[in-house]
């Protein structure tokens, strides 16, 4: 019991992530899929890891996040929290799953809670959702906010388009944000909108935002951990920066691998049990 307390009072809270804004401390949030990049991940530091409806794209060949699933989201859930020890851990709430009813959002939102141990969840959007925020953060589930383009709203939104480009765009975001932190979430996610109008939302609101795609004065920011990995190499946005190549890498290691065995000097000795 000692141990356990004492290894959950080390791990990031969402109370932390607002202290954070207030102290003009940046907050660093990446998504992961599975245990050995959840460990890694948090073994370089980050505040936040999100395992994110973007797992149906990225790791599953779908088209879009719609088709990520609850179970999907527990089964991924529950193995990144295996390698996550001190980030906060965020589950996103997939499509369907908190848009039908009230009593759905807090019986999928709380199974994903219990099935995983993640510290929160995240849905995407506007005012509208903030009666179903509010239930989920009286149910004692702490809830992260999405505005800007929303991945879910896709095919309503005309596809991957930067949003809150026009005045009354940007000051919409400005309502949607004040409507969310009003009914309790403690932080959002914004996303691809014009720098102008992630600093406008930024400054509007208490709760820290993290943007991708929102520009510098966002409180924090997050990438999707392949993107930024060079994995997903046919993705190119303009805000996406890339930190490595592993797409490459892996595409050359397996590529010596082949020519080696197809050589016959892989295993050498030195990779050849002896007795
Ligand atoms: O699903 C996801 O990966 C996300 C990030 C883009 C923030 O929501």
């Amino acid at each position: 019991m000692a141990d356990y307390l004492g290894d959950a009072q080390k791990r990031v809270t969402t109370l932390e992530l607002v202290k954070m804004k207030r102290e003009g401390r940046k907050i660093v949030m990446i998504t992961a899929y599975d245990a050995l990049f959840g460990a890694l991940v948090d073994q370089a530091g980050v505040d936040v890891v999100l395992v994110g409806d973007s797992v149906a794209p990225v790791i599953a060949g779908e088209e879009t996040t719609l088709a990520a699933t609850v179970e999907q989201m527990i089964y991924h859930g529950r193995i990144v929290r295996r390698g996550v020890k001190h980030a906060l851990l965020v589950v996103d709430l997939p499509f369907l799953s908190y848009q039908v009813s009230i009593p759905d959002a807090i019986a999928n939102a709380g199974r994903i809670m219990k099935e995983t141990g993640a510290a929160a969840v995240k849905l995407e959007g506007g005012a509208v959702w903030a009666p179903t925020i509010r239930a989920l953060v009286n149910a004692g589930i702490p809830v992260m906010g999405h505005l800007g383009f929303t991945p879910q709203s896709v095919h309503q939104l005309g596809g991957f388009r930067i949003q809150g480009k026009h005045a009354d765009g940007a000051s919409r975001l400005v309502e949607d944000a004040r409507a969310l932190e009003e009914a309790g979430a403690f932080s959002m996610v914004l996303e691809l909108m014009p720098g102008s109008a992630g600093a406008a939302v930024t400054k509007a609101v208490s709760i820290p935002t993290i943007g991708i795609g929102a520009g510098p004065e966002c409180d924090g920011q997050v990438l999707v951990l392949h993107d930024m990995l060079g994995l997903n190499e046919g993705f190119t946005p303009k805000f996406l920066k890339r930190y490595g190549e592993l797409g490459q890498a892996a595409r050359a290691a397996v590529s010596r691998f082949g020519d080696e065995v197809r050589a016959g000097s892989y295993p050498g000795p030195d990779h050849t049990h002896q007795g």
